[in-house]
């Protein structure tokens, strides 16, 4: 489908968040992480989610994932096909399993699901070659680089098949070189996919890269601030897009409304704001 088709095809929801909020009981009192969040997430859309942190990314994930359960307010999730998982999360942190190789480590979803070996091993080899690990597939995690293990992470979900991608910071721990490898190789996976997918990142620049929405959240206790269509071509290569004048436009739009969240994030931290 050609950019144009995808705009103009209808675009059925896939994930309707309304009026969200989760409060946290610690020993210090309530902790208020989201309040009164609505959203709508399409079905095959790539969405980022940039905002200060502690604002409440992570926590909307892991509710969306089915790890955390809100306090109140409704999520409901269109799951189509329910011969596949509804989703697959990458964390912030890496989760390779230390003791499995490359291979087991990206097949481990299908094995969950009873799928029989021989298909898991080719359909894990299938993703495995996508982020550039063949010679690796034997080798276990502590072989690895940090970036290698990351690319484990998104095969592994890719792998899954899930119906959504569910991904926080995955290349957040990356030197900008591998960040950009990486970002290109998702972007060449996605692409090829159509996977609903939701992505959290700390860069404006990531965000424009791979989304088709930037949602901006407001700073602690997170809600929508913003959401911002990035209407450049797909498929997009990196390096490219990122001169195109309209890049440039839309990364000055996403950082004023992220200013004043970032400033006043920094603020209840204690950050003195220095007079001009
Ligand atoms: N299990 C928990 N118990 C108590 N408070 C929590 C818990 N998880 C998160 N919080 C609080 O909820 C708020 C939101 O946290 P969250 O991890 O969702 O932020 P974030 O936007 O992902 O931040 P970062 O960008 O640093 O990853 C923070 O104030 C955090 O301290
Ligand atoms: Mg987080």
């Amino acid at each position: 489908m050609t950019t144009l088709e995808r705009d103009r095809a209808p675009r059925p929801v896939k994930i309707s968040i309304e009026n969200v909020s989760k409060v946290f009981h610690t020993r210090a009192g309530p902790v208020t992480a989201i309040r009164d969040l609505s959203l709508v997430v399409y079905e095959g859309e790539f969405l980022c989610i940039v905002g200060p942190s502690g604002c409440g990314k992570t926590t909307l994930l892991r509710i969306l994932a089915g790890l955390e359960r809100q306090t109140s307010g409704v999520v409901s999730v269109n799951s189509g096909d329910d011969t596949r998982p509804l989703s697959s999360v990458v964390f912030q942190e890496q989760s390779v399993f230390p003791w499995f190789t490359v291979r087991e480590n990206v097949a481990y979803g299908l094995r969950m699901r009873h799928v029989n070996k021989k298909l898991r091993d080719s359909i894990a080899d299938y993703y495995i070659k996508k982020i550039g690990l063949t010679a690796f597939a034997d080798s276990y995690p502590h072989q690895l680089s940090g970036g290698m293990k990351q690319r484990v992470s998104v095969a592994r979900a890719f792998a899954n098949d899930p119906q959504i991608l569910l991904m926080d910071e995955p290349f957040g721990a990356l030197d900008e070189q591998n960040r950009v490898l990486l970002q290109q190789e998702l972007l060449k996976i996605w692409e090829g996919s159509q996977k609903t997918a939701i992505f959290i990142t700390h860069s404006i620049d990531e965000a424009l890269t791979l989304g088709d929405r930037v949602l901006v959240m407001t700073a602690h206790p997170g809600t929508v601030k913003a959401i911002v269509d990035i209407n450049l071509p797909r498929p997009r290569r990196v390096t490219e897009i990122r001169r195109s004048p309209l890049f440039l436009e839309l990364f000055t739009k996403i950082w004023e409304y992220l200013e004043s969240e970032v400033l006043k994030a920094r603020e209840a931290n204690g950050f003195v704001q220095e007079a001009q």
